[in-house]
């Protein structure tokens, strides 16, 4: 197949967009049937992860919720609003790269969103931009790209929408509290072991509910 590709690639590049329309279609219809199956069961015990976008976390295992009802996203909402979800039914939420697109305002209500959604023994993971490990790095005058990056969004073009920029950021002890102040316990900052995003400049935090 690659040796038919690469000797025909010249015909074949002009609709190389095919290609890529087919697969947003089966990426859609599959997380369109999935969604659908979940829907039935109420989410009963769904895995979810808030705000996957363009880039899910274990996609076999977590329902993508996103406001952009991106090819690979299965649940479309607002998490600045009530999440369409009954309480105490979700065995477990991922959060990454999110929380600092939102307000802080929204960041509480988000949180305490994800406490009344998980079921007893429900567990969260928060993955956003570390404050402070940022704060040392300007300091320690480490590429300030990178810096500008985890500190405002990325700019993707001139065009880049308010939804990809960050609004907020908290110490990682500051996060806790907040988890604490839901009802979370053992909220903790576990290894960054994701391979989503840079270690250096993010943190992974964990917390449970009773
Ligand atoms: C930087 S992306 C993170 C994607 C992925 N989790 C990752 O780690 O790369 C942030 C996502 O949050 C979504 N988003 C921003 N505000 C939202 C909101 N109020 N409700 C739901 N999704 C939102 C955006 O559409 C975008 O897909």
């Amino acid at each position: 197949m690659k040796e038919f590709i690469d000797k025909y690639y010249k015909y074949i590049r002009p609709y190389r967009f095919l290609y890529g329309w087919a697969k947003d279609f089966h990426s859609k219809a599959k997380c369109s049937t999935r969604a659908k199956e979940w829907e039935a069961k109420g989410f009963k015990n769904a895995k979810l992860d808030i705000c996957g976008g363009r880039n899910p976390y274990n996609p076999e295992e977590f329902l993508n919720v996103d406001i952009v009802n991106f090819p690979n996203v299965d649940l479309v909402f607002n998490i600045t609003k009530k999440f369409p979800i009954n309480d105490g039914i979700i065995e477990e939420i991922i959060s990454v790269a999110t929380l600092e697109h939102l307000r802080p305002v929204h960041v509480s209500h988000v949180i305490n969103e994800f406490y009344r959604v998980l079921k007893p023994n429900g567990r969260v993971r928060i993955s956003t931009p570390d404050i402070e490990a940022i704060a040392k790095g300007i300091i320690e005058k480490d590429d300030f790209d990178i810096i500008l990056q985890h500190l405002f969004g990325k700019y993707k073009s001139n065009a880049t929408e308010d939804l990809d920029l960050h609004k907020s950021m908290f110490p990682s002890e500051m996060m806790i509290e907040m988890l604490e102040k839901a009802g979370f316990k053992n909220a903790k900052r576990i290894p960054m072991n994701l391979d989503l995003h840079d270690e250096r400049y993010n943190y992974l935090i964990e917390a449970w509910k009773e």
